[in-house]
């Protein structure tokens, strides 16, 4: 009997050990899960102080989200470049992002600056559509929107105005050279065309302001146009596969057609195709060659005598994007085209006159 009572003793104290041991396992996990909640928390405020918010970063400073495209040339970075010092001098806070020549990256930048509640949004649309949903959301949350340095197709309702160059004008000015260069030859002139970034507004308009004038005369024509995406490395490349495949070196050839000129959206392209015309000594002293932009780089190339032709398009948009930023937070509508002052240079100049470039 006495070694039962024993036997149900020490049972009932095993049992009331298990019990505690539960007890004190449950009050440890809870212990540690408070504690993972407190420090989840504190890691939550922090990382939120981070972001800029509206309320904690304005310290009475305008807010501008900015999306520019990447830096697939010279031009772009002085664009990008111009738009931050502009900035400063306006005392206008920046958010920038960069979107790697991806659309997509640019409308999760133009989505974070809405949730940042920015004041004003801008952006260089990379290609002309895809925009209604983000600057639908961008309506909605009552931020106001700026295009820079390219169009969109959308309805124009979702957008305050654009600010940038005069695309078509560029396309004409490019081929008025071309005709009054031409003027007294006869027979065909023989176009091969390098075009930038597919389907975006600049380059639209730059093939349309070129054809339209050279349309005023048949004997011009465009034998081929072929996509550089905007890039040196690109441009290098088309100028390789065309001597590569015409394996002579008394000008360039397009399947057997002598290229008499060449219209060049930019200058990264041109200067691509120039580094292979020297890398395989072609010879081009009878190739018209017109370029855009008015880089440097391709002001030089023209006074060296390689180029014929640079039609300006200028990347200096910051102090102008600055106004209309201000124009429009203080509440103003703005004009619906903003066009910046643009030129050209020809083999013509006095290259005695010209001012350093900047980019
Ligand atoms: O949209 C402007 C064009 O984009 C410039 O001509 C070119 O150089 C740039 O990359």
């Amino acid at each position: 009997m006495a070694t039962r009572l024993t036997k149900q003793t020490l049972n009932k104290n095993l049992m009331h050990n298990k019990i505690k041991k539960i007890q004190i396992i449950s009050l440890a996990i809870f212990i540690a899960a408070l504690l993972f909640l407190l420090l989840f928390l504190l890691i939550n405020r922090t990382s939120k102080q981070d972001v800029p918010s509206k309320s904690a970063e304005q310290n009475g400073k305008l807010i501008l989200g900015f999306s520019q495209i990447g830096s697939e040339s010279a031009w772009r970075t002085r664009n990008t470049q111009s738009i931050f010092e502009a900035a400063a001098e306006n005392d206008i806070q920046i958010i920038f992002d960069d979107a790697q020549q991806k659309q997509e990256n640019q409308l999760k930048a133009i989505r974070s600056f809405i949730v940042y509640q920015v004041d004003v949004i801008a952006f260089v649309p990379i290609v002309e559509d895809g925009w209604d949903n983000v600057l639908t959301e961008a309506k909605e949350a009552g931020i106001p929107v700026i295009l820079v340095d390219r169009q969109i197709n959308a309805d124009p309702s979702l957008y305050a105005g654009f600010l940038g160059e005069d695309g078509l004008e560029e396309g004409r000015r490019a081929a008025r050279f071309l005709l009054n260069k031409c003027r007294n030859r006869t027979g065909k002139i023989s176009i091969y065309e390098m075009s930038g970034t597919e389907n975006s507004s600049v380059v639209r308009d730059r093939a349309k302001g070129f054809r339209e004038v050279i349309a005023t005369d048949s004997k011009f024509q465009i034998i081929h146009s072929e996509d550089g995406d905007f890039l040196r490395s690109r441009g290098k490349e088309i100028a390789e596969n065309l001597i590569n495949s015409s394996h002579r070196k008394d000008g360039l050839y397009f399947e057997g057609q002598k290229i008499d000129a060449v219209y060049s959206h930019n200058d990264s392209m041109t200067l691509g195709m120039l580094d292979s015309i020297e890398n395989y000594n072609v010879y081009t002293g009878n190739t018209i060659i017109i370029s855009v932009d008015a880089e440097q780089k391709s002001i030089d190339a023209l006074q060296a005598g390689k180029l014929n032709c640079v039609v300006e398009c200028n990347p200096n948009l910051g102090p102008m994007l600055m106004e209309l930023v201000k124009q429009i937070a203080e509440g103003n509508p703005i004009p619906r085209v903003t066009y910046n002052n643009e030129t050209m240079f020809t083999e013509n100049d006095d290259f005695s006159t010209y001012e350093p470039r900047g980019y």
